[in-house]
This record gives structure tokens, C-alpha cells and sequence, in this order.
């Protein structure tokens, strides 16, 4: 079992089962001896947790597109020094709901201009801090905005967008994916529960591989 540091992050848009997907591997790594730390974006520190409130919530036209990427990004910097390095630094295994790829993809469409300043942000505050492995969970949007909307909570800013944005944000995951072959591995979420871990282990044990060989 992997005893160096491992960064692994869960992509994917609404209701795709992150969540479950999560737990289970955590549940796997602890039960193989390894030390865990499983955290989230935005949020993962306690500064990031209050940005996290101010982005999650409210209406879907709260903020204009350039004060968002900035509010990821504040919530992300923080998150990277404070808790992603240090843990790495440790050979703990950190697993991540949501990254860079979150901005990228919803934040990310909207122009030139909005993009250049990702990439900038990018550069400047992720860095060298890229995951070994990103695993995108994909599934029809219908589906998983039906699973997102069932769920009781406060939290809908971004579901509460058209559809089209769902659309268009599941291809946007597919096209990181497709740009990022050995790091991005994507997993059809339609999948029962068990079918998709099976899958992420499958991945994760040839990036062992890979690393061992
Ligand atoms: P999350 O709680 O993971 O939502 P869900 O469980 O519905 O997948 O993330 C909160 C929301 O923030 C989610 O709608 C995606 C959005 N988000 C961005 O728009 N950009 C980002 O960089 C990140 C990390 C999240």
C-alpha cells in the first residue's frame, strides 16, 4: 500500500456521488494502515469554510464572474498552505472533493478574460501542487441534478443555474479530461456505488504501479 504522499481530487458536476465515492475510499486507505485527510473546496480550512459560505449560498447572480474566481481562489490559497502542503509534506494521502478543475470548469467558460486570470491564479497559487490523480465523476445532468435537488440542503447556488450550464459544465469536465489523460481519469457515475470505487481503485493501483515501475 502506498506509503508516500498521495493528493487525489474528486471532480465532477451536481450530484455525481462525490460524496459516497469519498467515504469509501477513505474507509479503504485507513483499513491499509494509511493516514487520510479528507477535505473539500471551497471550504477545507476554517477561513475557507466562511468563504465557502459566502459562495455556496444565495441567489445564482450573487457574485459577477470575476469576484467568484477571486473568492475560489482566496479560499484555495489558504487551503493549499495551511492544509494540503503541510499533510503532504507529513506522506499523508489527502483526498480533495473538488479543485482546481471546479474553477476551471465553472468558472472558467465565461471568456478570455476570465480565463487568463484562472491560468494566472493558477500558476501562482496551486503550482506545484498539482494532484497525482483527479478522478471526474461524469453522469447524465437530468440525473444528477435530480440527486442534487433531493438533497435537504441551503447549499443550491450553483444548481439552481439552467440547464444548459450543466451541460455545458460536464463538457468542460470531459475536456479537461481529455487534455489531462494520465492525471484526469473520468468514471461513468451511473454506475452502481460499488462499480465506481472498483473503478477508482483500479486507478489508483496503476498510479502505484506506474510510481513503483
Ligand atoms: P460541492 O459542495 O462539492 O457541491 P456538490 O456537492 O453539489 O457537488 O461544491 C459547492 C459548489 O461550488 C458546487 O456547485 C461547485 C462550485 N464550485 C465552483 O463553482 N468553483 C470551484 O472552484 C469549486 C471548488 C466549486
Amino acid at each position: 500500500m502506498q506509503k508516500s504522499p498521495l493528493f487525489i481530487t474528486l471532480e465532477g458536476g451536481e450530484g455525481t456521488g462525490k460524496s459516497t465515492l469519498i467515504r469509501s475510499l477513505n474507509d479503504y486507505f485507513v483499513s491499509n494502515g494509511n493516514q487520510v485527510i479528507l477535505t473539500r473546496e471551497p471550504g477545507g480550512t476554517e477561513g475557507a469554510e466562511a468563504i465557502r459560505d459566502l459562495l455556496v449560498k444565495g441567489s445564482a447572480n450573487r457574485w459577477n464572474a470575476m469576484s467568484e474566481i477571486c473568492l475560489f481562489y482566496a479560499a484555495r490559497e489558504d487551503h493549499i498552505t495551511r492544509v494540503i502542503k503541510p499533510a503532504l509534506s507529513d506522506g499523508k494521502i489527502v483526498i480533495s472533493d473538488r479543485f482546481f478543475d471546479s474553477t476551471r470548469a465553472y468558472q472558467g467558460e465565461l471568456g478570455f478574460h476570465e480565463n487568463n486570470v484562472i491560468n494566472c491564479l493558477e500558476a501562482n497559487i496551486v503550482g506545484q501542487c498539482l494532484p497525482n490523480l483527479t478522478l471526474i465523476l461524469d453522469i447524465d445532468v437530468n440525473i444528477g441534478l435530480a440527486r442534487a435537488n433531493s438533497r435537504n440542503d441551503d447549499e443550491g447556488r450553483f444548481e439552481a443555474k439552467k440547464i444548459e450550464f450543466h451541460e455545458k459544465l460536464r463538457q468542460n469536465f470531459l475536456n479537461i479530461a481529455k487534455k489531462e489523460p494520465l492525471r484526469c481519469k473520468v468514471i461513468d457515475a451511473s454506475q452502481s456505488k460499488d462499480d465506481v470505487f472498483n473503478e477508482a481503485i483500479k486507478h489508483i493501483a496503476s498510479l502505484r504501479g506506474d510510481k513503483n515501475g
